[in-house]
């Protein structure tokens, strides 16, 4: 990524730019520093121009004003922050992140950013601008193909300069938005450039540039490991699977053993749904079915970057469901590595079946959590939506705890419940589960069965489907993959190692 975020000057009028972003809380707009020195220096035109356009500072809302020389900056642009008593670090991320998709518009190359006060959190800065700045355009060529990019973006406080604190925090949020950019990267690629491999390869560099353990099994090793479910879903086709286990270990504290989390990621490269094949229309998303596995390696990255002091696995069960003469079949039974043996019933419902295998895998590490991601089932956007994800534990404890690291991260997670009686659903007459149930309540029994494959170890299970893709770019969200998840489990491993 060739563009900088860096602290930008004390005056932040002083730099030449394409752009001036100022972000402001509403109502007190007129009484931001760098407002009052714009107006100035446009003779009083700005504020009469925000009231004629009843710019208020509310959020979301923006005033974009050229400046005709008046300024070094090309264009003067308010964002409103909504009131200073109601920033969240959320909407901070997030109106940091449209400040930057705004200034950015136009073919700039140099924005300078303005916060709305000296005392925002400048990790959650970092993080906004960063994810804002994010574009996925490396397959244009000729007219669509970006002119110029975003080069530099300045960040300035209105009325102090940074001390060295303040630089750790955003570069360290720059950080966090390269790991999400990793994720959002993995899922935009096609399919026929992301297939399982591709996925092993993308864990290879985390593991080289962070310095963490790495171990990837082939289709050969996965078979003779005993994960027959995971092995079944990659057996029609031709780009192999594989499986992923990246391993952060933080260094040693002199006190006791860390606390450890694995996070499991299912990673389907293509789900064509295999034997019991998708309809045609909307097929094409299903390259986006390895957005668990890419919220994991995100995550894994971000967690190497900020050194925490806990130990954290990430592991992914990568394949592509493919139709195919070797392809696995609904009646087809296979032992999981658990040891209970498994009816195939549907084979587009692949996910849980190689996640089964990777969560006992996980179990046997014996960590104090699992946590996996997965875009399971079409039932969690029928649910809730296509913007908010299912989660399922046992625990309240860690509910309650996955449900403030959301709020936190600005990401939408719901708690759904594990209902014991639709477990009735996964009898099967010939082994000793089936693997899906009827239409009603899919994403539960979706979970209930993974649920059979954690042994004791508390557990959460986050159904992914709806946010891991968006139809349009919002807040700190783009146009296609989202790294959902990713700032969610960060901020859950940041609290979780207290
Ligand atoms: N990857 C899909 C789930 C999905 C659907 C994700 C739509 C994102 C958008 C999963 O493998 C799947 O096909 N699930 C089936 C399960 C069914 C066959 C029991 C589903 O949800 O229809
Ligand atoms: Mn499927
Ligand atoms: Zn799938």
């Amino acid at each position: 990524m060739a563009l900088s975020i860096v602290p930008g000057p004390r005056d932040p009028l002083a730099e030449s730019a394409d752009a001036l972003v100022v972000v402001v809380f509403a109502q007190a707009f007129a009484k931001h520093p760098a407002v009052r020195a714009a107006d100035e220096a446009l003779g009083g035109a700005l504020l009469e121009h925000a009231k004629n356009a009843e710019f208020e500072g509310k959020p979301e809302q923006t005033l974009d004003v050229p400046t005709l020389a008046h300024l070094d900056a090309r264009r003067l642009v308010l964002i409103g922050a909504g009131p200073e008593a109601e920033l969240t670090p959320a909407r901070l991320r997030s109106v940091m992140a449209q400040a930057v998709r705004v200034g950015s518009a136009q073919n700039a190359q140099r924005i300078v950013l303005v916060t709305p006060s000296d005392d925002v959190s400048l990790r959650e800065v970092g993080e906004g601008a960063a994810l804002g700045a994010y574009r996925f355009t490396k397959y244009f060529t000729g007219d669509r193909k970006p002119k110029k990019e975003l080069s530099k973006i300045s960040i300035s406080l209105p009325s102090s300069a940074f001390d060295a604190a303040a630089k750790k925090s955003l570069a360290l949020g720059v950080e966090v938005a390269k790991a999400v950019a990793i994720a959002r990267d993995a899922i935009n690629e096609p399919p026929n450039v992301v297939f399982p491999e591709t996925l092993a390869k993308i864990a290879r560099d985390i593991a080289k540039t962070h310095g963490l353990k790495v171990k990837v099994l082939d289709k050969a090793g996965i078979l003779k490991a005993g994960m027959n479910l995971h092995y079944a879903v990659g057996q029609g086709s031709s780009n192999e699977p594989r499986f992923i286990h990246l391993t952060y270990t933080p260094k040693a504290s002199g006190r006791k053993k860390p606390k450890s989390i694995v996070f499991v990621g299912k990673g389907l490269t293509f789900d064509s749904g295999g034997l019991c094949i998708k309809p045609a229309p909307g097929m094409g998303d299903m390259k986006s079915d390895m957005g668990g596995a890419a919220a994991v390696l995100g995550l894994m990255a971000a967690v190497a970057a900020l050194k925490l002091p806990i130990e954290v696995h990430g592991i992914v069960g990568a394949a592509e469901n493919m139709p195919d003469g070797s392809a696995y079949r609904p009646a087809d039974i296979f032992t999981s590595l658990e040891g209970k043996t498994v009816e195939i019933i549907n084979t587009d419902a692949e996910g849980r079946l190689v996640l089964a295998d990777a969560l006992t895998y996980a179990a046997r590490l014996k960590p104090d959590l699992i946590i996996d991601a997965a875009t399971l089932t079409g039932a969690a956007l029928v649910a809730l939506g296509k913007s908010w994800s299912a989660y399922y534990t046992a625990d309240s404890g860690l509910a309650k705890q996955l449900a403030e690291a959301a709020a936190h991260a600005g990401e939408g997670f719901w708690q759904m419940p594990l209902i014991e009686e639709l477990t009735d659903q996964l009898k099967s007459d010939v082994a000793d589960l089936k693997h899906t149930g009827d239409r009603y309540g899919g994403s539960i029994t979706a979970a209930l069965f993974l649920r059979e494959f954690v042994g004791k170890v508390p557990w959460i299970h986050c159904d992914i489907a709806g946010p891991v893709l968006s139809e349009r770019a919002r807040g700190v969200v783009p146009k296609g993959g989202t790294g959902h998840a990713v700032l969610t489990f960060l901020r859950f491993a940041e609290s979780f190692a207290g």
